[in-house]
């Protein structure tokens, strides 16, 4: 048996994992304070509801198998295939413009390497149902505020889908790897696929030249009525997102110092997508955080805070025919709001009880000799300047709630 986990599938152990729901808890808030509501979706789709609707790359990576019923089915690959099944699907009953996040696990086969693995979480935020320009903005301005919340400055690489639209998608899917490959690259690509060498110059030199649309200044005017600055969007006309869903506005997110080829999330607007399932064409904008890299870059940079440790107090045993004590405080102090673990072994010395809670960077254990017991009083120790302080257990309870 090989003890190991499958090239591309991590395991999170806690002090990893704390930081991850660190970032998660100020995503969802941020994300609730726009208003926009939970939502979760199955991880196995029918094959054919995920097929075809990301283009030549995503039906290549997407994981595709035949369950043990013989129905063929596929791993989510995005979560805004599945959105726009659960618009068609529940249509009637849900509020217009529908506005959700959704945090969840997507799969994707591709080549591992940092920051690109097979699973990995994506925090998507879209609103569905309406063309304003203000639900353009809006997903920018909520991007914006959580990257802000987390300590990140970052740049939005903005695009239009109306400027590209005449390129045939299998030259885009070349276009899009111009910061991965250089322009020779790109061009060696586009002559594989039957242009010749002039007219590959010229359709990159023709992207070169295009303008903002109408549509995007508009988008960026409602931005910056929303309070946000115009200088965190920059039109970039090779910015051309792989999927192929995308009708308008589009974009992605960079660090604004360092680089910028790694992109943090993306997203933009899909008018078509979600008809392919209701037979009725419904807007949809929305955006997807690469979640992982965005917990990498903030350890890169350092910007964690210190103590993201959650047990407040250890409760020591002192000696058997003291556990009884103990395990009481235990639970006084958690009614009293105090995140408390129970020491469990009263046959461990109490010296290794006080180097486990350090070696945890647990802050503080409570002892309970017989002199405290006597006294009907605790011991409050503060691991890290090493004082202690005898204090009733509400006394204990009101230093640590402070
Ligand atoms: P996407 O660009 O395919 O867009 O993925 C969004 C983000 O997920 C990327 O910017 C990147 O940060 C992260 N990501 C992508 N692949 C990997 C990987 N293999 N490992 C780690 N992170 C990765 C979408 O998926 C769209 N559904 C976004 C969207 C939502 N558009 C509209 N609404």
């Amino acid at each position: 048996m090989n003890i190991q986990t499958l090239k591309g599938f991590r395991d999170f152990l806690p002090e990893e994992y704390r930081k991850r729901l660190y970032v998660l808890n100020i995503l969802r808030s941020v994300f609730e304070s726009f208003g926009f509501e939970p939502l979760e979706t199955p991880t196995i789709e029918y094959e054919e509801i995920l097929m075809g609707k990301y283009g030549e790359e995503g039906d290549k990576l997407m994981y595709k198998f035949e369950d043990n019923g013989g129905r063929r089915v596929a791993l989510r690959y995005d979560q805004t295939v599945p959105l726009s099944r659960v618009v068609a699907q529940y249509q009637s009953q849900l509020p217009i413009p529908f506005k959700r996040y959704q945090i969840q696990p997507v799969f994707r086969a591709e080549n591992t390497q940092k920051g690109r693995y097979r699973e990995f979480i994506q925090c998507d935020i879209d609103t569905v149902g309406t063309n304003s320009l203000y639900s353009d903005a809006e997903i920018l301005a909520v991007v914006f505020e959580s990257f802000k919340k987390l300590g990140l400055e970052v740049l939005f690489k903005i695009n239009d889908r109306a400027l590209l639209k005449d390129i045939p998608n299998k030259y885009l899917t070349s276009l899009d790897k111009l910061e991965k490959i250089g322009r020779d690259g790109v061009l060696n690509e586009l002559g594989n696929k039957g242009l010749e060498t002039q007219q590959a110059n010229e359709l990159l030199n023709n992207i070169s030249k295009s303008k903002e649309t109408e549509n995007l200044n508009k988008i960026i005017e409602a931005y910056k009525k929303l309070g946000y600055p115009k200088e965190s969007l920059e039109f970039d006309p090779y910015l051309i997102r792989g999927l192929d869903y995308y009708t308008g506005i589009i974009f992605e997110v960079v660090l604004r110092s360092e680089n910028k080829s790694l992109s943090l999330g993306g997203g933009g607007r899909y008018d078509n997508l979600i008809g392919i399932f209701s037979k009725q064409d419904i807007p949809a904008v929305g955006f997807a955080f690469g979640f992982d890299r965005v917990v990498e870059t903030m350890e890169e940079l350092n910007i964690f805070p210190e103590d993201l440790y959650t047990t407040e107090v250890l409760v020591t045993i002192f000696s058997t025919d003291l556990e009884e004590e103990s395990v009481k405080a235990s639970s006084k102090l958690r009614e009293g709001g105090i995140n408390t673990e129970l020491w469990l072994d009263a046959n461990i010395k109490l010296e290794k009880q006080l180097k486990y809670a350090d070696s945890k960077g647990i802050p503080y254990v409570v002892i309970i000799g017989p002199d405290e017991t006597k006294n009907g009083m605790v011991m409050l120790k503060d691991l890290k300047n090493n004082k202690q302080t005898a204090l009733s257990l509400d006394g204990v309870i009101q230093k640590l709630s402070s």
